[in-house]
């Protein structure tokens, strides 16, 4: 082959989104592709998009205006840069970005990367190719695996996609339309990429998908299992440490994921649990299709199962039609589960929901002060929730270098940056450290123990950061 072509790839908003950036490097690698961090000396560069909010589309403007000028740029000194817009964008917007932005010569939808090869080689004969088809086939069917020096690279924590889109057609998300009906990929699948991951130093698995637990994929036996009976079957294969999943649906939270936080130790006790809204009219008109006492519920029944279990949260201020009274109740329900963290973010209308039709936008002005007055609650929340670990004896798998020298950086289970003064072959280890004090977000302690587990002979790099 000739000389490999550099590939820079940017990613935007979720997990799922750097997962697919991870597997669009895989795609392209049997083409002659290799990664490059710089633009500047990328032959292809891909924008893998977002569309949950309005900023993260227009970013993506931005971005591809800049583009433009490398583009030019490498024109002048006899280089080609071809530039391609994946993801959510990619799928929602389709020509409009090519009218919009002629700078792009490839567009492909999340459901299609699998075919970027035959996309560039397209794009080179026409000039733009254009992919935002929801192929009935599954695309992880023909994606090649990733090899083990990749999987090595990219750290001892991995991100598993076992399953995507969203039937549940909340009134303010783009997500149904642009990752499409909800689909579990099969038990096997799934268990072979993990096996493979963890073979190569991997210790830890996030599985995800838009609505995780609504997973439903085909079990050995031929009949769906649910995401507590997978998870069960994932902390059997060795070397896997720790696993979690994200993100979850309130409505999705079944017995099977009860019992494995009861009964898996690997299966850490930090739960994302989006809840939008703590008002019963507002949940209804995003139709979420649960209250809030549900949801108290459900946070119930997990804590039932597991004591130490923690839980972070999605919010959305301003919904249409928010009044104080509805914002007020969900300072309540903040203030009554109690949040080791939280995102929130302020209404933003998406072009083709049903919400963005509604009367009764919230003033961008009231939007910032309730986004302030949440977030501040849901600060001080984290901070007491960091505090409490001060003093205490936590596992940490660790996981890099840290920036200071001779400093190890891991994460305990509820995802909080742990620093200990430590050899790198502690890297790929879950280790207990004590405490001792807290600097911002980050817990700096010191090991507590003997080293517990061997190191595995395929360890990670310890160079390399990982995804999570
Ligand atoms: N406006 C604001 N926030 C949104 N989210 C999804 N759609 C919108 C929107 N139109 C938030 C929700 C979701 C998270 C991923 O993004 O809180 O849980
Ligand atoms: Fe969007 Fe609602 Fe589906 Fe989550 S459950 S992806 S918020 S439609």
């Amino acid at each position: 082959m000739n000389e490999p072509r550099k590939l820079h790839i940017k990613s935007y908003g979720c997990q799922m989104n750097v997962y697919d950036a991870q597997r669009m490097v895989d795609t392209l690698a049997p083409e002659g592709f290799v990664e490059t961090a710089a633009v500047d000396d990328a032959d292809l560069v891909i924008l893998n998009t977002c569309h949950i909010r309005e900023k993260a589309a227009e970013k993506v403007y931005s971005e591809l205006g800049r583009l433009r000028e490398a583009k030019d740029e490498a024109r002048r000194a006899g280089r080609a840069l071809t530039v391609a817009v994946a993801g959510c964008v990619a799928q929602a917007e389709g020509e409009e970005i090519i009218r919009r932005a002629p700078v792009v010569d490839v567009v492909v939808g999340p459901q299609s990367y699998h075919h970027l090869p035959q996309l560039l080689a397209r794009a080179r004969q026409d000039g733009r190719a254009l992919d935002t088809e929801f192929p009935l086939d599954d695309k992880f069917q023909h994606l090649p695996a990733p090899r083990p020096d990749t999987i090595r690279a990219r750290g001892v924590s991995a991100f598993v996609t076992v399953q995507e889109g969203c039937d549940k057609f909340c009134t303010f998300c783009v997500v149904p339309y642009t990752r499409g009906a909800e689909v579990s990929r099969p038990v096997k699948r799934i268990v072979e990429d993990v096996r493979r991951l963890a073979d190569n130093g991997v210790r830890e698995i996030t599985l995800i998908g838009q609505n995780v637990n609504a997973f439903h994929g085909e079990g050995p036996d031929g009949r769906p299992w649910p995401l507590g009976r997978l998870l069960e079957h994932l902390a059997t294969i060795e070397g896997i440490a720790r696993l979690r999943y994200s993100t979850s649906h309130p409505r999705d939270v079944d017995d099977s994921l009860i019992a494995a936080h009861r009964d898996l130790p690997s299966l850490m006790p930090f739960v994302h649990l989006p809840v939008q809204s703590g008002s019963d009219r507002i949940l209804a008109a995003m139709n979420r299709k649960h209250t809030a006492d549900d949801y108290r519920r459900v946070i119930d029944r997990f804590r039932a199962a597991c004591s130490q279990i923690a839980f972070s949260s999605d919010f959305i201020v301003g919904f249409p039609g928010e009044s104080e009274e509805d914002f007020a109740a969900t300072l309540a329900l903040i203030e009554q589960i109690g949040y080791a963290g939280a995102y929130s973010f302020k209404y933003s209308p998406r072009p083709g929901t049903p919400a963005a039709e509604m009367p009764e936008m919230v003033a961008t002005a009231v939007m910032d002060e309730r986004l302030a007055r949440l977030q501040d609650l849901i600060d001080r929340q984290q901070a007491a929730f960091n505090a409490a670990m001060v003093g205490q004896t936590v596992d940490v798998l660790f996981e890099r270098d840290a920036r200071y020298p001779g400093q190890i950086v891991g994460r305990t289970a509820y995802l909080q940056p742990a620093h200990v003064l430590a050899p790198p072959d502690i890297i790929g280890q879950v280790l207990p450290v004590a405490v001792d004090r807290l600097e911002r977000y980050s817990l700096i302690g010191q090991l507590a123990g003997p080293q517990q587990i061997p190191p595995r002979s395929a360890s990670a790099s310890p160079t390399v950061s990982t995804g999570a």
